[in-house]
């Protein structure tokens, strides 16, 4: 029987949040970064997205993962260690635990309270697999503690999470990603490029649901740095650019404004867009190059019949 262990790795400094926010919001085009989106209410907006007829990548990855799981243990061979980036409620890693063979399951994520309870019932479940909890911000740095132990390890980062971040980023992210795996192998969920048709109401559907996560970003930010958004002068916008293939979220001034926060303020015209989130859309062979651009040396995909979206497993 183990005991499951949590550890919590220094969040950021409320001054250091405070002054990037505000750069974002003084900025000629303003821009902040996703992660804001989820407070506990945004992180429940996401959850109920994921549920919605237009919202296809959650089902479709999952669906990849029914389909070819077996497959995918083959690939990968008995997992000693399983790092699950961005864990949440440790749904999508717990699938795996018994086709993979998982030994030793981490569980990464902001904070390690919001591990504490799902990961207290899987200790439950599976009492002879050793279970840690790491609270970390690695949206900048992966740095993962010692704890987590030596030797080969397995990342899996699902939920296309990676499309977050700008093709830029996603390389040096998944850099880090190829030395924290320790010799072992990646297991990654990417969306695809695919029609407007099907894009665009996946991130503004006839519901409002990501129109509400995405405007309750400017109610975080109240709270956070007291500034004085009022969510009626602002409206969801999703689209999709061609050019830099990704969704975006912006939230539109409906009317001129003012918004104020302690010692600064900011005036936005009708129009005027705050930057909320990318969501990159990618063809297979440029992530096949972008996972050999950061060190891996073999990858493996499997996709869904309509092409939709697409697991890999990298080999570092
Ligand atoms: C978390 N992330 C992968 C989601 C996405 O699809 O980019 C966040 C999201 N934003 C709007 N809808 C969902």
């Amino acid at each position: 029987m183990n005991t499951l262990r949590l550890i919590q790795i220094a969040h950021d400094d409320p001054a250091a949040t405070r002054a990037e926010l505000i750069a974002g919001l003084s900025a000629p085009r303003a821009a902040l970064s996703p992660k804001y989106l989820y407070d506990a209410l945004g992180s429940r907006l996401f959850a109920a997205i994921t549920e919605l007829a237009e919202y296809y990548p959650t089902r479709t990855e999952a669906a990849i993962f029914r389909d070819h799981m077996a497959e995918m243990a083959a690939e990968l061979g008995p997992v000693a260690t399983l790092v699950d980036l961005g864990a949440g409620n440790c749904e999508k890693a717990a699938r795996l635990f018994k086709v993979f063979a998982v030994r030793r399951y981490v569980a990464v994520d902001i904070s390690a309270d919001y591990l504490r309870e799902s990961l207290d019932k899987l200790q439950y479940e599976h009492p002879a697999m050793q279970m840690l909890g790491v609270g970390l911000d690695f949206s900048q740095t992966l740095n993962l503690p010692a704890e987590v132990g030596a030797g080969p390890r397995t990342l899996f980062y699902p939920g296309s999470s990676i499309g977050n971040f700008t093709p830029d980023e996603a390389l040096t992210f998944l850099r880090q990603v190829h030395a924290a795996c320790q010799g072992g192998n990646l297991l990654i969920g990417v969306d695809l490029v695919k029609p407007d048709a099907v894009l665009v109401p996946a991130y503004d559907d006839a519901l409002g649901v990501t129109a509400a996560f995405n405007r309750n970003l400017l109610l975080h930010l109240n709270r956070l740095i007291d500034t004085d958004f009022d969510i009626a002068d602002w409206r969801h916008i999703g689209l999709f650019n061609h050019a830099e293939s990704r969704i975006e979220m912006h939230l539109e001034a409906v009317r001129d404004c003012f918004v104020r926060w302690p010692g600064g303020a900011r005036h936005f015209n009708q129009g005027e867009r705050i930057h909320s989130e990318n969501s990159c859309k990618w063809r297979p062979e440029d992530f096949a190059d972008l996972l050999r651009q950061a060190g891996f040396t073999d990858t493996r995909q499997w996709r869904d019949e309509r092409d939709w979206f697409a697991v890999f497993a990298a080999f570092a």
